[in-house]
C-alpha cells in the first residue's frame, strides 16, 4: 500500500508540532535540507492521500486534519505503546492479515509487529469460516506475540482481547458492549468484532502467537451480504454515525498491551470477573455446536484456560471451544 515517504512524514511531523499556527515553506526547507518546490511537491502529495493542509502566499501551510488511513505514521501518531507496533507493515489489500503475519513470525518478526489491511480478499474467521472483509470500512489487522507461557494457556489470549476490545468501544463510544464465549463482541446481539488466535509452536512452546482482529466499523447495512445483515453490525449503524478508525486501533492496541503484559505473567485469572460483567451469555441457557454435536445447558462460567463450564443437570462439561448458536435474551 503506498506508505507516507520519509520527506512526506518529516512535513507532517513539523506541521503538527504548531498545530493551529502557519508554518513557512521556507522553514520546512531549511530544516529539511530541501528546495521549496519540493515541499509545494510534497504537500501536493499528502493533500491527494486525504490530508487537509492549508496553504497561505505570505504565512505559509497550517495542517488541518488526517485522513482516516491505515498507514504506519497515523497508527503511531500519539501511541504510547512501549511493544504493539513499533513496526507497522500495512497493506492496501491483501489475503489475510494473519496468513502475514504467520510468515512474518516464522522470519523472526519481532513480538509487537502489527499487520493491516485495508481490505483482505481471504479474511478467515473462526471454524473455518470466512470474514468479511470490504475496503475502507472495516479494522483488519494482526499483533505477533511472543509469550512466554505453555501453548495450553494460549487459546485464552483471545478471551483477553475480545474483553480489552469490549472496554474501548465502552470507554470510546459509551455504547453497551458484551463478548459471547468464546470471543465475539456484541452490540445488540449482532456481531460488530470477531478475533481468530492461532497458535505456532517450536518444540513443546510457544513460537508465537497470532492474534488477528476483525471489527465492523464503518460499514453500512448494504455493505454486508444479505445472509449476514441479521447477525452483523457495526459502530457506524449503532452510533448512527462514522467513527475514526484510527482512533479504535490505537486505543484497543493501547490498552491490549497492558492487558497482554499482565496475562503473560498471571494468565487469565486476574480477567474473569470482568469477563463475567461483559458476558452476555454466563449465566444464562444457551445452545452450543461443538464439532458435529449439539449441546444445550447453563452457560454457568468459563474457567482459567478459558473453557466454557455448561451446566446440564448435576453434570458439569468443559468445553474449550465452540459456537454458541442461541443464548437466551438477557438484555
Ligand atoms: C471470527 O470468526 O469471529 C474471527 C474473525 C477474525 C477476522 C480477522 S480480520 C484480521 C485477521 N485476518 C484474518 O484473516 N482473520 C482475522
Amino acid at each position: 500500500m503506498s506508505e507516507v515517504s520519509e520527506h512526506q512524514d518529516e512535513i507532517l511531523t513539523l506541521l503538527r508540532r504548531s498545530p493551529g499556527e502557519y508554518v513557512s515553506g521556507r522553514f520546512l526547507a531549511e530544516s529539511l535540507g530541501l528546495k521549496r518546490e519540493s515541499v509545494y511537491h510534497t504537500i501536493s502529495q499528502l493533500r491527494q492521500f486525504g490530508y487537509q493542509i492549508e496553504s497561505d502566499r505570505r504565512l505559509g501551510y497550517i495542517y488541518r486534519t488526517a485522513p482516516d488511513l491505515l498507514i504506519a505514521s497515523e497508527i503511531r501518531e500519539g501511541l504510547k505503546t512501549k511493544l504493539f507496533a513499533k513496526r507497522v507493515v500495512s497493506y492496501r489489500t491483501l489475503g489475510s492479515t494473519n496468513d502475514v503475519a504467520k510468515q512474518l513470525a516464522d522470519s523472526g518478526a519481532p513480538e509487537g509487529t502489527l499487520i493491516v489491511a485495508e481490505e483482505q480478499t481471504k479474511g478467515r474467521g473462526r471454524l473455518g469460516r470466512s470474514w468479511h472483509s470490504p475496503p475502507k470500512c472495516g479494522l483488519y489487522f494482526t499483533l505477533i506475540l511472543r509469550p512466554p507461557i505453555p501453548p495450553a494457556k494460549a487459546p485464552a489470549l483471545s478471551i483477553c482481547a475480545a474483553l480489552v476490545v469490549v472496554d474501548s468501544l465502552r470507554e470510546l463510544f459509551g455504547i453497551q458492549v458484551f463478548t459471547k464465549w468464546p470471543n465475539d463482541v456484541l452490540i445488540n446481539r449482532k456481531k460488530v468484532c470477531g478475533i481468530l488466535t492461532e497458535l505456532v509452536t517450536r518444540g513443546n512452546g510457544v513460537d508465537s502467537v497470532i492474534v488477528g482482529v476483525g471489527m465492523n466499523v464503518n460499514n453500512h447495512r448494504e455493505d454486508f451480504p444479505k445472509d449476514l445483515r441479521k447477525t452483523a453490525t457495526s459502530l457506524a449503524i449503532e452510533l448512527g454515525e462514522e467513527v475514526s478508525r484510527l482512533e479504535v486501533l490505537r486505543r484497543f492496541l493501547l490498552e491490549f498491551e497492558r492487558d497482554y503484559l499482565r496475562f503473560s505473567n498471571s494468565g487469565l485469572a486476574p480477567f474473569r470477573n470482568h469477563y463475567r460483567e461483559c458476558s452476555a451469555v454466563l449465566g444464562r441457557s444457551v445452545k452450543i455446536r461443538c464439532g458435529d454435536k449439539l449441546l444445550s445447558g447453563i452457560a454457568e462460567d468459563i474457567d482459567e484456560e478459558g473453557s466454557l463450564i455448561l451446566k446440564k443437570g448435576r453434570r458439569r462439561l468443559f468445553l474449550p471451544g465452540g459456537e454458541i448458536t442461541h443464548f437466551e435474551n438477557s438484555f
